[in-house]
């Protein structure tokens, strides 16, 4: 069986672009590959987090995680900083990526751009990535566009790896989405929607209520056209719509515009806010009895002893193929 690894940052409350792109993907693989879901704490505090918060997030995210239908008894979730293994492998990875080429990568351009401080983990979060990846001998990485790049980068380091040390690491094949790979903001949808960003209304988390959802779609900013038609260039706020829709519901976009030849868009964002309230409600509704249970902390604490056995035994031979202490089996 292959394996898929993939992690979600607890940055703040998933939003739909992370369940289109990443989530939605993994419950419909969790049955036929060997999977490891991970709540990645360690890349959030790349960027400044307040403590409660992030725990509160952490816990949250993992219950998502079941919420939207990972099934523990098939899958492996864990929390990144509860498998220690994961940081000691990234120091070794670090030491192996090249400043310039972790200076080229976009996120860290993005997040950098216009801050007076920014911190060293926000341009090594690639190799902590790559160090993720690579302890689970991965084949494939289910992701959403944005992190295409890091992807490519983690497969070059791997490589670099097997031929100056030890031929160790499988080189992970990459998997986007065939439609969602990019959930673009509802008010810039240039942008992708992001679960940190400061505009909330470019944004619908898989907690809000059908009020706040209703609210931001009739508030989308789509064209002045009219019409109903997925073109990204030069409708990029109705494609997003439209991709949104049709992932949610299970209709190619063809049929939809079809359905909404001649209507405008009142009506399709109606629609769309209906059915976006009923894909979260049998979520929300799971999220908060989980919450509420200790089931929660058993499944994390199994899932972290599961994922350790396997890191482990990665970390050792890395540190045997780098010379790092003494020769161990
Ligand atoms: N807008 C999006 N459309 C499709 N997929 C997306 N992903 C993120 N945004 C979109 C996918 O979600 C997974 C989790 O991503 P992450 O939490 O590790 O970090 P991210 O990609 O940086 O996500 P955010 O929401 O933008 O977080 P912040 O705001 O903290 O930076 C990944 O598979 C990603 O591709």
């Amino acid at each position: 069986m292959k394996t898929i690894f993939s992690g979600i940052q607890p940055s703040g409350t998933i939003t739909l672009g992370n369940y289109i792109g990443a989530m939605k993907q993994f419950t419909e693989l969790q049955h036929e590959y060997n999977c490891y879901f991970c709540i990645v704490d360690q890349h959030a505090i790349t960027v400044p987090q307040d403590r409660l918060v992030l725990r509160k997030n952490t816990r949250g995210l993992a219950a998502l995680y079941l919420a939207v239908g990972i099934d523990p008894n098939a899958a492996t979730l864990f929390i990144q900083s509860e498998v220690p293994a994961h940081a000691q492998a990234a120091w070794m990875m670090q030491c192996i990526s090249y400043i310039g080429e972790l200076e080229r990568m976009t996120q860290f351009k993005d997040k950098s751009a216009g801050k007076d401080t920014i911190s060293a983990g926000l341009l090594t979060y690639p190799p902590l990535m790559a160090a993720d990846i690579l302890l689970y001998n991965t084949d494939l990485v289910p992701v959403g566009e944005d992190q295409k790049q890091h992807l490519e980068l983690t497969r070059d380091l791997a490589e670099r790896f097997n031929k100056k040390y030890n031929d160790i690491f499988t080189i992970p094949e990459i998997r986007l989405p065939k439609v969602g790979a990019r959930i673009m903001s509802l008010q810039t949808p240039t942008k992708k929607m992001s679960k940190s960003d400061p505009n909330p209304k470019g944004v619908i988390t898989l907690l809000d209520d059908p009020k706040q959802i209703e609210k931001k779609i009739k508030s989308a900013i789509t064209d002045s056209e009219g019409i109903v038609k997925y073109d990204v260039n030069h409708k990029p706020g109705i494609s997003n719509l439209l991709s949104i829709y049709s992932i949610l519901s299970n209709t190619p976009i063809e049929d939809l515009e079809k359905q909404y030849e001649g209507k405008g868009y009142g009506q399709f964002k109606t629609d769309l806010a209906d059915v976006v309230v009923q894909a979260l409600a049998p979520i929300q509704t799971k999220y908060y009895d989980l919450m509420e249970s200790s089931k929660l902390d058993d499944i994390l604490d199994e899932g972290a002893e599961k994922a350790a056995k396997v890191a482990n035994k990665m970390l050792k031979k890395m540190e045997n193929a780098m010379g790092l202490g003494r020769k161990r089996r």
